[in-house]
């Protein structure tokens, strides 16, 4: 063997060293130039020297170099697909998504009914449970159901209790966004006989500045009974059943004078202040009482409108806000909250 065999022989196994202890692709590629890379390799710069030796040893080493490169490549080729393996495997699973993972929510984020509206429910369910029927009414209405059929004639004083919105339809101020849920009473008894037991939530308008207790879009819950014999002490029965259902045992009612020009005689009806329970507290200005909405007996003229015979049926009718139920009942402060959508206060009820 000549001293160039003994060199290449060493060079092979250094380099097979260095392969197999190569830890990346990287690496190995970087030792791979070195051993047989290009004419600067180890193997290129033994190949070189071939020159230097006589014609047999030239072959045999000759031989030898190729042989240790092909072994050399080899042995590289065999460690990069193993590297690479290797590589290929740790970067999928850094990059692994688990689908199957579960994100626990801690709120179900499925939807529900609007406070107000889970209150027009309740107050709809109690008084079914009393025997009445649910009825509705259009939102735009003419000025003969809003005001006229009401008692209340053109430039009748009492219309301006109601700051209304006009729809430019017809004559002027001939429709309007109804103010109240009232014209709803004129309807049914238009549309059905005596006995009428009727209840009739939605929407009103009225041209107000929104502030803590007005919208200028709110919720009314208008009642209507007509009957024969019906009486005030019936009224005022239902008024204080319907009290201590919606709002508890410990609540009740009180009625007192007003004037409202379709009712005869009319009365505001007030509830026991549901926060001191009726002892004196800021809410109520220390009286005890909260006014919650209005009520009385069917004015005759009204019945007349509606064509019914005022000698032969008696009647009482009361309206009051939803959404002041609602307040009442959850101790909220600001009607707004109902429409501002923000999902912390809606989340709540
Ligand atoms: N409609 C009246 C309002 O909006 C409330 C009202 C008062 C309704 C007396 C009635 C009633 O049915 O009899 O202010």
């Amino acid at each position: 063997m000549t001293a160039l065999a003994d060199e290449v022989a060493a060079v092979e196994a250094d380099g097979l060293g260095r392969v197999a202890a190569a830890r990346s692709v990287a690496e190995l590629r970087l030792v791979e130039q070195e051993l047989v890379g290009g004419k600067r390799s180890a193997l290129a710069l033994l190949n070189s020297r071939l020159g230097q030796l006589d014609v047999e040893e030239r072959k045999e080493a000759g031989r030898s170099i190729n042989a240790a490169r092909s072994r050399v490549q080899a042995a590289v080729a065999d460690r990069a697909e193993k590297l690479a393996a290797g590589e290929r495997a740790a970067r999928i699973e850094a990059e692994r998504l688990d689908l199957t993972e579960v994100i626990e929510r801690r709120h179900a984020t499925r939807g529900h009914r609007h406070l107000v509206t889970q209150a027009r429910d309740e107050l709809e369910d109690l008084f079914v449970a009393m025997g009445y029927e649910v009825a509705e009414g259009p939102e735009v209405e003419t000025d003969w159901y809003n005001f006229e059929a009401l008692n209340m004639p053109p430039a009748h004083p009492a219309r301006s209790m109601w700051d209304t919105l006009y729809v430019r339809l017809g004559a002027a101020e001939s429709t309007l966004l109804r103010t109240h849920t009232s014209p709803v009473q004129i309807r049914v008894m238009q549309s059905q006989p005596p006995p009428i037991y009727i209840v009739a939530p939605g929407r009103c308008y009225r041209r107000d500045t929104p502030d803590a207790r007005h919208l200028p879009v709110f919720h009314q819950i208008e009642g209507l009974v007509v009957d024969r014999g019906i009486t005030f002490g019936d009224l005022a029965g239902t008024i204080e059943a319907f009290t201590s259902a919606y709002f508890g045992p410990n609540i009740h009612s009180r009625l007192r004078p007003s004037f409202f020009p379709f009712t005869e005689p009319s009365a505001e009806f007030e509830v026991s202040c549901i926060f001191c329970e009726g002892r004196g507290c800021r809410v109520c200005s220390q009286s005890g009482w909260i006014e919650l909405g209005g009520c009385g007996m069917v004015d005759p003229n009204v019945f007349a409108a509606a064509g019914i015979d005022p000698e032969e049926y008696s009647g009482f009718a009361f309206g009051f806000g939803i959404d002041r139920c609602a307040m009442m009942r959850h101790d909220i402060d600001d009607i707004r909250h109902f429409i501002a959508n923000d999902i912390r206060f809606l989340e709540q009820f």
